[in-house]
């Protein structure tokens, strides 16, 4: 079975989908981990992010690897690198880039295949798994993401002006949504949930709650297409 989970960033879908995939027992594939991989390969080789064509390239060449939490490109562990803030704003140019996503979309298929999978991102349900069989997007307004936002960066030292994170965070979205390909968008079948409004614990009993009356429907009605 495929769940995808889309959203805009700072929304908890990332914390929602990890823990989603942990409850069922699927695995948990981390689609923006990709992008990141792919950010930091051009930025380690010094590819120009201008030129879509090098980036395409270097997306095709740097192997992608997850072990668990772990992330590998090319077999180095970059777990860490790539959640810096430099890998986070240059990630604009390779979400932007079609070929790397079709590219990424048809490795997410690969890794998808013949397994359950919770897959998280931005067009997971829209692209990448139309025909998912629960399509869920986890969205928050942004002043809450701002908020949020801060905080967490509170806790790590840094004191950011809550506008300046809330001007980011619209940017982003204004990007992620107006993108030609791979839009940020929910499915027409996705089921929305505003995280504004309900706690992380509530969000994932919802999600988990949802799955499994799909998975409980889906064993009692067998698939026309098999049926004698
Ligand atoms: O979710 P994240 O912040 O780790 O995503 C990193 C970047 O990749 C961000 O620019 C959005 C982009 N992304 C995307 O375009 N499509 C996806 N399916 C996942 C992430």
């Amino acid at each position: 079975m495929i769940v995808t989970i889309d959203g805009p960033a700072g929304a908890g879908k990332s914390t929602a989908a990890k823990k989603l995939a942990a409850r069922l027992g699927f695995q948990f594939l981390d689609t923006g981990a990709m992008y990141r991989v792919v950010t930091w390969a051009c930025l380690e080789h010094r590819v120009d992010m201008q030129n879509p064509d090098a980036v395409a390239n270097a997306a095709r060449q740097v192997e992608i690897r997850f072990d668990g939490d772990r992330v590998f490109a090319d077999g180095h562990e970059v777990t860490h690198e790539i959640r810096t803030i430099d890998v986070t704003h240059e990630s604009r140019h390779i979400a932007g880039n079609v070929e790397v996503r079709s590219h990424l979309v048809e490795l997410q298929r690969r890794m998808a295949q013949g397994r359950d999978v919770v897959s998280e991102g931005r067009d997971q349900g829209t692209v990448a798994f139309p025909h998912a069989e629960c399509k869920f997007f986890i969205t928050a307004e942004p002043r809450e993401r701002a908020i949020r936002r801060q905080r967490e960066l509170k806790a790590r030292g840094e004191a950011v002006p809550l506008q300046e994170l809330l001007d980011q965070i619209i940017q982003r979205d204004r990007r992620d949504e107006m993108r030609e390909v791979g839009a940020l968008k929910p499915a027409p079948d996705a089921i929305t949930i505003d995280t504004s409004v309900i706690s992380p614990t509530e969000t994932l009993d919802r999600l988990e709650r949802i799955v499994r009356e799909r998975m409980t429907e889906r064993s009692r009605s067998p698939d026309p297409l098999v049926r004698p």
